[in-house]
């Protein structure tokens, strides 16, 4: 016997968070009786019911994908945009891990596996993710110092774990900053140049954790190794 938001997140409809807003608004049945109580048990072998969906165990599915512009990172979009998820030749229903907006570019994880998803998704977990970011402007190095000291977005304060400025170019006012970061707020690469005055023209994320882009093309994507599967799920224990 398992938590109820657990197998439904097992099943790959969506994510444990998501399966406790489902229960709280009256949307699960276990065996035709609906389940209000976060706490409550079930099992795989209970006739569970979702906003009107039967669950079951479906295979898990993991993928990486190089994002391109113009796509969300969300599975519907009330503007009707392109998703991510269109993307990819599968029959499972799967969800990006996080989100790149609309504009970025780069490395992104879908999944059908909630428990991973959420592993990943936790604030606590600190997974690094790294982007290459692309400026309005050449940073001063006064900037460039408090950039690595921490910026803080909406009093928060962001301290990167990595900063490399490449490609600084005085003359021709351009400037390519390599940064990594821990936490995962939206938009926070974007805000935390804000806030020193610098806006980001293009944004690629190029690193998540141990997993690289390397030389994939945009909109191409792969399954990830039963090994990297591991490995991702060793920030349990982080
Ligand atoms: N930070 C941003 O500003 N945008 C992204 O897409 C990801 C991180």
């Amino acid at each position: 016997m398992e938590r109820l938001q657990k197998i439904i997140a097992e099943s790959g409809f969506c994510s444990r968070r998501k399966a406790e807003e489902y229960i709280k608004s009256g949307l699960v049945y276990v065996n035709g009786e609906k389940i209000t109580e976060l706490g409550t048990k079930a099992s795989f072998g209970d006739y569970i019911e979702v906003d009107g969906e039967s669950i079951t165990r479906e295979d898990k599915v993991y993928y990486l994908l190089n994002k391109p512009r113009g796509y969300v990172s969300t599975v519907s979009d009330e503007l009707n945009r392109k998703k991510i998820t269109d993307l990819i030749d599968t029959d499972k229903r799967i969800y990006p891990v996080g989100r790149l907006d609309y504009d970025t570019t780069g490395l992104i994880i879908l999944t059908n596996d909630g428990e991973l998803a959420n592993i990943l998704m936790h604030p606590s977990r600190g997974v690094e993710k790294t982007y290459v970011a692309k400026l309005n402007k050449a940073m001063t190095p006064k900037d460039q110092m408090i950039l690595k000291s921490g910026v803080s977005v909406d009093g928060i304060k962001c301290i990167p774990t990595r900063v490399k400025v490449r490609d600084v170019d005085y003359n021709k006012d351009t400037c390519i900053v390599e940064i990594s970061i821990v936490e995962g707020r939206n938009h926070i690469i974007k805000n935390v140049f804000l806030t020193l005055g610098y806006l980001v023209d293009k944004l690629t994320r190029v690193e998540y954790g141990f997993l690289k882009l390397d030389n994939m093309k945009s909109g191409e994507y792969r399954e990830l190794s039963i090994k990297e599967v591991k490995k991702l799920y060793e920030y349990k224990n982080q």
